[in-house]
């Protein structure tokens, strides 16, 4: 049999700790699939006194991962500290310098340092592998990178953020406002106590990121996508989107247009007998179209220890598969040094339906100047319906406006003009229709 594959694991917390200790439980299983074993025979983290719920006494431990990630006794460096400098970065870059192969689960990371960290990987011939940084478990990296070589993509989106999902999923089920749905999520450790990386929109960009590069062969442009999260998503919209029709989901969509490519994270309406309107709770979804395959659709656990794991494992067991001085394929799937350079589509060229919700006087005349401001800007509307307000608020009405296709620049300029005309008592809600199989 081959020499065993020795792992370094930095950072043992909710990922790092489950893969110790999945390394530990499945390595009869995992010697017969690789060929060899897979040992962990060094780890990091801040507290070394912390119980990690397995016993690693015959790994050596290091208090500075740089260090581990720089030693000869490990052949494989597992970075699961998180955050896109400070140490995650540092023992990354020490590990591809050293010639050790990579597994890391960390998007924020690989957004920002991606394309630099893999012309290191790529110049000194080793893996940097990251299924897990990208919709938790679901293997969607290697669906993308490996099979679905020759097929061009148009557009990939998905639900990539579990707490967003599973936060929408609660309001629409019962009724409740995203405050009260917020509140009890944080409790049951679905959500940050600062949650706002995650209903903000920032982690789903992040993930996103890393999908647009794979798609479309482009640098990664973390800091080049429209961004809106859920905070302003009512109960009014969702009882509404659910009259027409639609369910309400966060979505990160990356998408080819004859301007560049789009890259845009915002809630979104998706028909409700769409098959990423069924993805529920916490569950991840990513659908990718292309020329040959057409829609595929890829759903499952998003986060957690295990699911997480699961994936940080199958990498990790790739590398154990491969055979020495094989050419590695590129991290991103073309060479790092070939990735062309994001050429963003402007949002306001956009082109789709949209959900336009309008709380108004309820005043003779109002109707008619809305419809006005619609023609006025050319958007054709599939439906407008108004609905009295009932209690306090009764000298007000709802107007709801379905559009067909049309830009974001006429929406924005429609709404604006319906705004200084005066007739608004609430700020406009504007929501994009996402066709979706
Ligand atoms: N949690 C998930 O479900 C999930 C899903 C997908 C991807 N990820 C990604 O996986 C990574 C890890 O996430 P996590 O949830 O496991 O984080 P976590 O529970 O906060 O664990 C972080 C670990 O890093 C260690 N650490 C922090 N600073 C360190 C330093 N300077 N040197 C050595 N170790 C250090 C901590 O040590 P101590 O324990 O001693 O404090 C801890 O063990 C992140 O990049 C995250 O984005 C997580």
């Amino acid at each position: 049999m081959a020499e065993a594959l020795r792992v370094g694991i930095a950072g043992l917390g909710t990922v790092g700790a489950s893969v110790a200790r999945v390394l530990r439980d499945k390595a009869a299983e995992l010697t017969r699939q690789c060929g060899r074993d897979i040992i962990v025979s060094a780890v990091s983290a801040r507290d070394r006194k912390r119980d990690r719920g397995t016993d690693l006494s015959s790994a050596n431990w290091f208090d500075d991962p740089v260090k581990m990630a720089q030693t000869a006794e490990i052949d494989v460096f597992v970075e699961l500290i998180g955050g896109d400098e400070g140490p995650a970065r540092a023992s990354v870059k020490a590990a591809l310098e050293a010639g050790r192969h990579v597994v890391t689960a960390n998007k924020a990371l690989l957004a920002k340092h991606g394309v630099a960290l893999a012309e290191i990987a790529e110049k000194k011939g080793v893996l940097l592998n990251y299924e897990a940084a990208v919709a938790g478990g679901i293997p969607v990296i290697k669906t993308m990178r490996e099979a679905m070589a020759g097929n061009s993509v148009s557009r990939v989106f998905g639900i990539l953020n579990g707490t967003c999902n599973y936060i929408l999923t609660r309001m629409e089920a019962e009724g409740v406002s995203f405050d009260v749905v917020l509140k009890d999520a944080q409790r049951l450790g679905y959500a940050e106590a600062d949650p706002t990386f995650d209903i903000e929109g920032h982690d789903t960009a992040h993930k996103l990121s890393i999908l647009t590069s794979l798609a479309f062969g482009t640098r990664i442009a973390a800091n080049d996508i429209y961004m809106e999260g859920i905070s302003n998503i009512t109960q009014a919209d969702i009882r509404a989107a659910g009259d027409l029709g639609y369910r309400i989901k966060l979505l990160g969509v990356a998408q080819r247009t004859e301007s560049g490519i789009e890259q845009r994270v915002h809630p979104t309406m998706v028909p409700t007998a769409s098959v990423i309107a069924q993805v529920h709770g916490v569950t991840n979804a990513v659908a990718i179209e292309t020329d040959i395959l057409g829609e595929l659709l890829l759903s499952g656990p998003g986060a957690g220890g295990n699911a997480t794991a699961s994936a940080v494992i199958g990498d990790v067991a790739d590398i154990a598969k491969s055979r020495p001085g094989f050419q590695h394929g590129p991290v991103f799937g073309l060479p790092a040094k070939e990735l062309k350079p994001y050429k963003k589509a402007q949002m306001r060229s956009h082109a789709g339906g949209y959900f336009i919700r309008l709380t108004v006087h309820d005043r003779i005349g109002v109707f008619a100047a809305i419809a006005k401001r619609m023609a006025d800007n050319d958007i054709s509307l599939e439906s407008i319906v108004q609905h009295a307000v009932s209690g306090e608020a009764a000298a007000q009405k709802t107007v709801i406006l379905v559009t067909h296709e049309t830009t974001e620049a006429a929406v924005r300029k429609a709404v604006d003009g319906i705004t200084k005309d005066g007739h608004l008592t609430d700020k406009p809600q504007v929501i994009r229709i996402e066709r979706a199989g």
